[in-house]
């Protein structure tokens, strides 16, 4: 029997993989590598641990590679068909359970469960079980398989089925809706999220509220959590690569094009997101228009610095949400702009050493989601700034379990509050603003990458073992 089993003794699945490839001009495959928790997790365990990552081909070019046979040692990228995939990626995983654990829907006209919503929902179940059946292919006997977030919640019941010896585990990296909102989901589909979840050994949240969240909805809707272990590993950011990086001449460069446009002796108000409808990016500019109506003496002398990269463009809502960022953004400039003030600085391509140029020179973060697993923004940004930042950080971000202390709290949908907080942040004295960064910056790498990672992988091969 052993004999049919695979070879890898740690397996990663995602929908989104280490590496994506693009068709170059001339044919040829170009590869690019992605960053993160996980990244840094699976290269502190090293080649010799046997690991393979399990991930879905994105793009035309990913599917290209597979058909090709190009790829990475230690990554298997799934071929699912492109429609099967958007229905899975596009249909669910991002227009319902995203919205569900962000709590997004606007209720009086959305969500309708029709029979669209049936026929997504038969992808995602194909995607998940494509998952299930390449994981118990590839594992070895008693490996342990760590499945990643709301895409592929069913992975790990089918997993269970098809290969009862592995030790399965799962973590979200998102909240999770407490269970008056999970409720709207039709109930069979809630049960069979929650019990495909349950298919773990061991499950992880990035806080004590998701965890709470879900168990309180696995009370009502699956009758508990049975033999599941639940744990809360908050991932924190990664000094050392973010101090080593933010120095390098890239990002020299960038701050040197930052401070033209910023401009001589101005403040600045720093946010970086992606453009997700959770970020509440429209509303921090609210704020900001707020606060140079409440305080004019801050007219000419801060800027707010806000980069909304793109995310998830094949979604329509997300299109709009941006075009909004960008007419707002506009509008404020229009306003209150003069010749050599421009109030907004906004930038929509992502740009990575500019992001970290950014963070250097923040003298305020406004990291204010509507909710969040975690952002790591809130983190990054004190362990960069030059000169110590003010962080303003919504308390439904899951960063403000750990940092809610020392950062300045807002209600997300209170933009008069959150103009006042802005305020606040800008005139606090240097002497607490230092200090404050300081303990910022101590919690938020509390618990590094590679850290995260491992603590996940030794609680789940510790526990009991598999009937
Ligand atoms: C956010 C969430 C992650 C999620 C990712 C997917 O970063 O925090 O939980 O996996 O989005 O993003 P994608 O671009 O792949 O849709």
């Amino acid at each position: 029997m052993a004999s049919s089993f695979g070879a890898a003794q740690v397996l990663v699945a995602s929908n989104r993989g280490p590496v994506s490839y693009e068709v170059a001009d001339d044919g040829s495959l170009r590869a690019k590598r992605g960053g993160g928790g996980l990244v840094s997790g699976l290269s502190a365990i090293g080649p010799e641990a046997g690991a393979l990552w399990v991930c879905s081909a994105l793009s035309d070019g990913d599917r290209e590679a597979v058909r090709r046979g190009v790829g990475e040692d230690g990554v298997r990228m799934l071929d699912i068909p492109a429609d099967v995939h958007a229905g899975a990626y596009n249909g669910i995983a991002n227009s319902v359970l995203w919205f569900v654990h962000h709590m997004l829907y606007q209720t009086p006209v959305e969500p309708v469960f029709d029979a669209e919503f049936r026929r997504q929902w038969a992808s995602y179940e194909a995607y998940n079980r494509a998952f299930a059946e390449a994981l118990a292919e590839e594992a070895a006997r008693g490996a342990a398989v760590l499945v990643q977030d709301y895409h592929l919640t069913l992975v790990p019941g089918m997993l269970r089925e098809l290969r009862p010896d592995l030790r399965i585990g799962h973590f979200s990296h998102t909240p999770w809706a407490p269970p008056e909102y999970f409720a709207m989901l039709p109930d069979d589909i809630a049960r069979q999220v929650l019990r495909g979840m349950l298919g773990a050994d061991r499950l992880g949240f990035l806080t004590h509220r998701w965890a709470d969240a879900f168990t309180a909805c696995c009370e009502r809707f699956a009758g508990g959590t049975g033999d599941t272990e639940i744990g809360v590993h908050g991932l924190g950011a990664d000094a050392d690569f973010l101090r080593a990086r933010s120095h390098e001449a890239d990002v020299e460069e960038r701050i040197a094009t930052l401070r033209e446009e910023i401009g001589e002796g101005r403040r600045t108000i720093v946010r970086v997101d992606r453009t997700e409808l959770s970020k509440n990016i429209v509303r921090g500019l609210l704020a900001y228009r707020q606060l140079l109506d409440d305080h004019p003496e801050w007219r000419e002398r801060v800027v707010h610095l806000a980069f909304a990269y793109p995310s998830r463009q094949d979604l329509a809502v997300y299109r709009d949400y941006t075009a909004e960022v960008q007419r707002v953004a506009e509008e404020i400039n229009e306003r209150y702009g003069t010749p050599d003030w421009r109030p907004v600085v906004l930038h929509v391509r992502d740009d990575f050493a500019r992001s970290l140029a950014a963070y250097r020179l923040a003298d305020v973060a406004l990291v204010n989601p509507i909710r969040d697993g975690m952002n790591l923004v809130a983190k990054e940004v004190p362990v960069v700034s030059d000169a110590g930042c003010v962080l303003v950080l919504s308390r439904e971000a899951g960063a403000h379990e750990e940092l809610g202390e020392d950062a300045i709290t807002v209600n997300p949908y209170d933009v008069v509050d959150t103009a006042r907080a802005l305020h606040e942040a800008l005139t606090m004295g240097p002497d607490e603003r230092t200090d404050r960064t300081k303990r910022l910056a101590a919690s938020a790498t509390a618990l590094p990458p590679a850290r995260w990672f491992l603590d996940q992988l030794n609680a789940l091969r510790d526990g009991p073992a598999p009937a």
